[in-house]
């Protein structure tokens, strides 16, 4: 079994005197998707901390939302037998490669920090395999969101639409304005993030159902089918240039005024507050209509690899940095998630983030906090993206809702 310097150790590495050993603990190398602008931002407060304590960085960017991209890129480096030292990484994806058996253990740090106490469970699920620590949560994200430029709804009359038809009916006024109602980019993994709300706004049971359970008879239903039917809705109300288009890239249509809103997780907030804009101000921030004391969530979590024992050294720093409550709401703040620990105070995250905070606790207390389909927390990679496929050539036109429905049955059925 590997065995795992003592936090005396790492101090006595980290201030040695320049041999081979300290130079390797001094620095990680960290694969991750973080390359908008607001994500660049959040990640430079990690960067700089690191920087405090000794440690280095080395960038390993891979850009793609959602992080399909990187994850690409990691399987070649570990097959080439060069894993980074941390990776930024979603739910299933950590405990797959935990299976094969590829990562680091942080159950030293953890002990000593009180993680178990403080992490919440639904996190713990994917931050632990077989009993050890073998990531750590740095955030929580949620899907089902909705961020509107507030001049446009105020100008359509100002209220927050509640149901499917006040959204609709808000898009159309969007749609009078001159203005492009919904700010998209078509790739497959923001389709699905959309999917995530809407599936989501049809009911809690039919979500856990659906995508949690993989239950054939939802996913292949009535329901399914009016769930595809609200996507061809939501697809008359993109651009004509929407396809491909960066989720940043949308996002900043919603904050110059060109789009009145767009469905995305709350690293879209992130945005807003990069360009300077406030919530109740310049932007709406409220939960898809329908889905209002449900969240489905994600958390980004650095996975430590199996990495030589001067490495290692430098994980676990990094991973009590990561803890850190003080980190936990510098980084969040500018981020636009939430924090992964329970016990952080609030005070200096804006309207948004405090209703984040609070929605998430809630959710977990009410038993209506669900893993996100779309960003890896409901499924394994396999099959999250046989549901990627078919929902994207649903919203191209290529299949109808009928048809959707049975490929989703099927594909679901062969990926599992
Ligand atoms: C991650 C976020 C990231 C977003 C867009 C999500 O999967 O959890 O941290 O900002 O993708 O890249």
């Amino acid at each position: 079994m590997r065995k795992f310097l003592t936090m005396t150790a790492i101090a006595a590495v980290m201030v040695g005197t320049g041999g081979m050993a300290a130079k390797a603990a001094e620095n990680v190398e960290v694969l991750h998707w973080w390359t908008s602008g607001g994500e660049a931002s959040a990640l430079d407060v990690l960067k700089k901390d690191l920087e405090t304590k000794g440690i280095s960085w080395t960038d390993m960017p891979v850009a793609g939302g959602g992080g399909t991209e990187a994850m690409t890129v990691l399987r070649a480096r570990v097959t080439g037998g060069n894993a980074p030292t941390a990776v930024q990484m979603l739910g299933f994806d950590i405990v797959d490669w935990a299976k094969e058996g590829a990562l680091g253990n942080l159950d030293e740090v953890a002990a000593k920090e009180g993680w178990d106490k403080v992490i919440p469970s639904a996190l713990q699920k994917f931050s632990k395999y077989d009993g050890h620590w073998i990531a750590a949560p740095v955030n929580v994200h949620s899907t089902n969101w909705v961020w509107i430029n507030k001049a446009a709804l105020d100008k359509a009359g100002g209220k927050q639409p509640e149901s499917w038809e006040e959204l609709i009916a808000l898009l159309d006024k969007f749609k009078e304005q001159g203005i492009t109602p919904i700010a998209h980019g078509g790739q497959p993994w923001q389709d699905a993030t959309i999917f995530d709300a809407v599936v989501l706004s049809l009911g809690n049971d039919f979500y856990n159902q659906a995508f949690i359970e993989l239950n054939p008879d939802a996913l292949g239903g009535a329901k399914m089918k009016e769930a595809f039917d609200r996507m061809t809705k939501l697809r008359s109300y993109v651009d004509d240039n929407f396809s491909g288009r960066d989720w940043n890239l949308a996002s900043a249509m919603v904050i110059e005024g060109k789009a009145g809103v767009q469905f995305m997780g709350d690293w879209a907030k992130g945005e807003f507050v990069k360009a300077g804009k406030k919530p109740g101000t310049d932007f709406v921030c409220m939960r898809f209509p329908g889905t209002q004391g449900t969240v489905t969530f994600n958390s980004d979590q650095f996975a430590m690899f199996k990495v030589s024992a001067e490495k290692t050294a430098a994980q676990l720093v990094m991973a009590s940095a990561i803890e850190n409550p003080a980190f936990q709401s510098a980084f969040n703040v500018v981020k636009g998630s939430a924090p992964a620990r329970t016990d952080v105070s609030d005070a200096a995250f804006d309207d948004c983030g405090k209703k984040a905070i609070k929605d998430l606790a809630e959710a977990d207390k009410n038993g209506t906090l669900f893993g996100s389909m779309a960003h890896g927390h409901a499924n394994p990679a396999s099959v999250k993206n046989a549901i990627y496929d078919v929902v994207t050539r649903q919203f191209n036109g290529e299949l109808s809702s009928d048809e959707a429905a049975e490929e989703l049955k099927a594909a679901v059925e062969a990926a599992k």
